[in-house]
């Protein structure tokens, strides 16, 4: 087999389950792939294996209680986790994934995965009972949703002899999933633009009309496709989350300068991510002067505002993506095809913005991906992060099979 984690350092965390034995067994595969492991052991876990099984096995020292040395453990944590180009946690007890989840750092593997910004992988293994609960489901969730990736348990023989979902995946597989995470991103080096949140149109210097858009969907998709490679720029409006990880940020405040910052950078983008809820309308003669309250009702005039995504359809050119939004009330499906035809988009993902804990304002979506030939996928509701991995893996499907024409061509 090739040696594909050649000069990797693997941080390895085993667990307190029975399936401990497995982590020994996943070290080895690791090194067998050529990479420096460097195991540690929760103090469940060591109940269960010793740490001169890992150390014998991996040829590194063995951190278990890292209050044992506090000279030690405090640059060793930090240093490993800078080295890591993986760190990797299986078998994962319910214990540890509560811990993971909640950013909880009394653990070494724990401190590790919190200081790290290399991928975390993390392999559940409990009883069935333990897996389902909606506590450790939660956790699971909140962990992906954060862009770890869940290596799903097998279906099997469990430690208590009854059969059920909750085994720790095969070792093979494991490995295999940290030589994935480690190879470079799917979108490496492609350069994405997105747009995100709401824009303000003055009605005076005090006051605007805008939306209730939060910025939170065009900011996930912006933090998924760096985290793939991607070189992102953002250009957004208003908003109050931080600045996506990895990622460049334009702020602008109206239609206007988001079409101009857009437009900018359009022609040398390969994929334009359209996520803003940019105003159909601005005031016309919106002045410097505020307005004063009257007895009179007080009439402003609206005037359009250039469709940016639009008017990026038209300019497009050969080999450039466009991934639209359709924010409805009603008749989504057919709206929505109406957009993906109109704005000459790729891709389009449709919202039926009306639906009580998803869209505007929330943390979680759900809606349909339309593609330009026609196909329609539902998005059923999930965390925006898990549904911006989703749209990102349908770009990357999407240019995949360009590149794939373009080469038998
Ligand atoms: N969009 C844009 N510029 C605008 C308005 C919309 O780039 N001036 C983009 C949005 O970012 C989104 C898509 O167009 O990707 C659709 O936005 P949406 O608000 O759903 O639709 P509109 O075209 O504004 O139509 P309507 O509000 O009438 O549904």
């Amino acid at each position: 087999m090739t040696e594909r984690l050649d000069d990797k350092t693997i941080v390895l965390g085993v667990t307190g389950s029975i399936a401990a034995y497995k982590g020994a067994e996943l070290a080895r595969r690791l090194m067998d792939l050529g990479a420096d492991v460097h195991a540690t052991l929760t103090r469940a876990g060591a109940e269960f294996i010793t740490p001169l099984t890992l150390r014998t096995l991996t040829g590194n020292p063995v951190t278990v209680d890292m209050f044992e040395e506090p000279s030690e453990w405090q640059v060793k944590h930090v240093s490993l986790a800078e080295r890591a180009a993986a760190v990797v946690v299986a078998p994962a007890s319910a214990d540890a994934i509560a811990k993971l989840s909640l950013g909880l750092a009394d653990e070494f593997i724990c401190t590790v995965a919190l200081a790290t910004r290399a991928p975390v992988i993390v392999a559940p293994a409990m009883n069935d009972k333990m897996l389902s609960h909606p506590a450790t489901q939660e956790h699971l969730e909140r962990l992906r949703a954060r862009g770890v990736r869940i290596i799903e348990p097998e279906t099997g023989r469990l430690a208590s002899g009854a059969v059920g979902h909750g085994r720790l995946a095969d070792p093979q597989v494991i490995a295999a999933a940290v030589v994935e995470a480690v190879a470079p991103g799917d979108l490496e080096g492609v350069r994405v633009l997105v747009t995100a949140g709401p824009t303000r149109e003055p009605l005076d210097p005090v006051r605007f009309l805008s939306n209730r858009s939060s910025g939170k969907m065009g900011y996930a998709l912006a933090e998924a496709a760096a985290r793939r490679g991607a070189e992102v720029t953002v250009v957004s409006g208003p908003v109050s989350i931080p600045v996506p990880a990895g990622c460049r940020m334009k702020a602008v405040e109206t239609a206007a300068e988001m079409r101009r910052e857009v437009m900018r950078r359009f022609p040398r983008c390969r994929v334009l991510i359209a996520a803003a809820a940019v105003a159909d309308y601005s005031v016309a003669g919106a002045g410097k002067k505020k307005l004063k309250r009257g007895d009179e009702p007080l009439s402003v005039e609206l005037v359009p505002t250039k469709d940016i995504l639009a008017e990026c359809g038209d300019r497009k050119k050969a080999g450039q993506l466009l991934v639209g939004f359709a924010a409805e009330t009603e008749d989504l499906l057919p709206h929505a095809r109406e957009k993906l035809a109109a704005k000459k988009v790729d891709l389009l993902v449709a919202n039926d913005v009306s639906q009580p804990g998803i869209g505007f304002e929330s943390d979680r979506n759900a809606g349909y991906l339309l593609l330009a030939d026609g196909a329609e996928v539902e998005l059923p509701e999930m965390e925006k992060a898990a549904f911006a991995e989703r749209i990102i893996d349908a770009v990357v499907e999407r240019l995949g099979a360009r590149e794939g024409r373009r080469r038998r061509r």
